[in-house]
């Protein structure tokens, strides 16, 4: 649990790298912020993720600003400590320099502290640059990026080779260059992620790459077992909130059809005799009603 409600800020998490580890996790409306910031994590990502564990779409890709800014707005109620990040989805930043700025402004107008863009190529790093200049803190995000999924070919590692880890330290180094104030490291090998958290100044966020990353990220659902759909590997299930959620509504059913809820302090009563008769007429068991 939080001991320290001292809110959380960019220079903050900065200022975390080799201090101590970054906890993070996505929520995406009220109650799950509520959750997420009084345990104590650092920072809430209102992840596209949505999509799959909210929305139900198989990717992500179907996400738009106006399915997403509705989130950041109940998030931002519900957190009083940990930094809120507005996860940009797919062609929100990818059109032109212009409509990126001004999407990313969107996500800072519903609440949102910072934004996450993903990929750490030379035209997403001049993204970065101008999204920046306009005073919104960005977070990388390299390694498995999902709105990358078909050119990926699938939800696969990345960096798997010296070639291909190369290229995800480049790309990690031009981001943190470019100003980002930490990088998520999305399903790559420890000893890669391991590399490139010693080569950059901003801290990492690891999500399926090792336990050396500068923080650690998960997904809400995932993380309480409420999402039924496929579990990568680098998850662990702290909980199984779905199948108590089944009891509990199996229970609450059971108790309807056997006419045990509501009990009678869980009901109003009008608890005057004459008003009851007023109410029934000349009915003799009006005594009985009334108990
Ligand atoms: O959308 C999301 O939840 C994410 C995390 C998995 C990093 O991007």
């Amino acid at each position: 649990m939080a001991t320290n409600l001292k809110k959380v800020t960019v220079p903050a998490v900065r200022a975390m790298k080799g201090v101590t580890r970054i906890g993070m996790l996505t929520a995406y409306d009220y109650p799950s912020a509520k959750v997420v910031d009084s345990a104590g994590a650092e920072i809430i990502l209102v992840g596209d993720s949505l999509g799959m564990v909210v929305l139900g779409s198989p990717d992500t890709l179907s996400v738009t600003v106006n399915d997403m800014l509705h989130h950041p707005r109940a998030v931002v109620r519900g957190t009083q400590r940990a930094l809120i990040v507005g996860d940009m989805p797919y062609l929100s930043y990818h059109v032109s320099i212009e409509e990126s700025v001004r999407n990313a402004g969107e996500f800072i107008r519903a609440g949102a502290h910072a934004v996450k863009i993903e990929g750490g190529k030379k035209q997403r790093i001049t993204t970065v640059e101008a999204i920046l200049s306009a005073e919104i803190p960005v977070m990388g995000h390299i390694g498995l990026t999902p709105q990358s999924v078909n050119t990926l070919g699938g939800f696969k590692l990345q960096g798997k080779n010296a070639d291909d880890a190369k290229r995800l330290l480049d790309e990690a180094v031009a981001l943190d260059q470019a100003g980002v104030f930490s990088i998520v490291l999305e399903c790559v090998p420890a000893e890669v992620a391991a590399l490139i958290t010693e080569r950059v100044s901003c801290p990492t966020i690891g999500i399926g790459a090792g336990v050396q990353c500068d923080g650690q990220v998960l997904v809400y659902h995932d993380l309480l077992g409420l999402y039924d759909g496929h579990t990568p590997k680098f998850v662990r299930k702290y909980a199984t909130l779905a199948d108590d959620a089944k009891a509990a509504i199996g229970h609450y059913l059971d108790d309807v059809r056997e006419g045990r809820f509501p009990n009678d302090a869980e009901s109003f009563h009008i608890g005057s005799v004459d008003e009851l008769k007023r109410l029934y007429g000349s009915r003799d068991n009006v005594v009985e009603i009334a108990r």
